[in-house]
């Protein structure tokens, strides 16, 4: 039988969430995807006119299949923690369920259970802040919405010097990258789940955009990895099927570099 995935963190076609979801529906899997609220009602409406058929195209030419969009904010667990401005926020209002906990509900309702948990998704307001500079809330906000989860995505600035990935963003991919251990300690002796995050390298993704120096890291890697070629999303996508698949049985509580050898390099050449 088919495996479920839930794959938190896509609202269009550019980035690791949905390349990721297209290696898991190439590989059998149903799709559910999780997107963030302000951005679900433009995905949606995309969706429906067909805005994404062509990158909906699977290896063996269907079509991804999308079961169920559920709205999502990863910031909150329940209506409890959402502040009145949320709230009333016009984005948000016209959904609803959309708390962590509630969506766990509503899948559970809908489909019993999942197999595949993916988590990719961040958001670091202040990003463009060096870390000195970066508030307390900012911080605080950057580790809310990007750590946590079963497969996720981080990045080499949590364990070496990224200058510009500030806001706190650096420290937010350090807590997902020990969480990850010990997530795979808990759950692993609990459930007897796997808990793994793939390090990627740098995609011209919507969020990377928002950084501000993502061209800038593609020339890097270009000119100075093992390997001298533009990182393409469905690799990402593929190492994120494998690891959810049984191929990948006994590895957990890993960090997994999907970046064309970056990571290994001591100095640029
Ligand atoms: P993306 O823009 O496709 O994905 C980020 C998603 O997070 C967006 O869909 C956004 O709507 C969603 N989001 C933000 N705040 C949210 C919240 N509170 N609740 C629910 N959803 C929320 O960009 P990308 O780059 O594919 O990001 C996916 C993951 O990959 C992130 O964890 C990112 O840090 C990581 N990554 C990206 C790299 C890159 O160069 N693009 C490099 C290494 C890691």
């Amino acid at each position: 039988k088919g495996k479920r995935a839930f794959i938190a963190g896509v609202a269009d076609d550019n980035g690791y969430g949905w390349a990721i979801a297209k290696s898991l529906a190439a590989a059998g899997a149903e799709i559910l995807l999780g997107t963030w609220v302000p951005a679900l009602n433009i995905f949606e409406t995309s969706l429906r006119r067909g805005k994404f058929d062509e990158s909906r195209k699977l290896p063996d030419g269907s079509l991804m299949e999308i079961t169920k969009v559920y709205a999502l904010d990863a910031v909150f667990d329940t209506l409890e923690d959402v502040p009145e401005d949320i709230k009333t926020n016009k984005r948000y209002a016209g959904s609803s369920n959309w708390t962590v906990k509630e969506v766990a509900e509503c899948v559970k309702q809908d489909f019993g259970s999942i197999d595949i948990l993916v988590h990719s998704l961040a958001n670091g307001p202040e990003v463009t802040k060096p870390l000195l500079e970066t508030s307390r809330n900012g911080y605080l906000a950057a580790v809310s919405a990007s750590s946590g989860s079963s497969i996720s995505l981080t990045y080499i600035a949590a364990e070496k010097i990224i200058p510009g990935y500030g806001g706190g963003m650096s420290s937010a991919k350090a807590a997902l990258e020990s969480d990850t251990r010990v997530l795979a300690f808990e759950a692993g002796r609990k459930h007897k789940v796997r808990v793994n995050t793939i390090s990627a390298g740098p995609l011209r993704s919507r969020a990377a955009k928002a950084i501000g120096f993502i061209d800038m890291m593609i020339d890097y890697s270009l000119e100075n990895a093992p390997l001298q070629k533009e990182l393409s999303a469905e690799e990402v996508g593929n190492t994120a099927a494998f690891l959810a698949s049984p191929l990948a049985s006994a590895i957990t509580g890993a960090v997994i570099y999907v970046d064309n050898g970056l990571n290994a390099m001591g100095v640029g050449v």
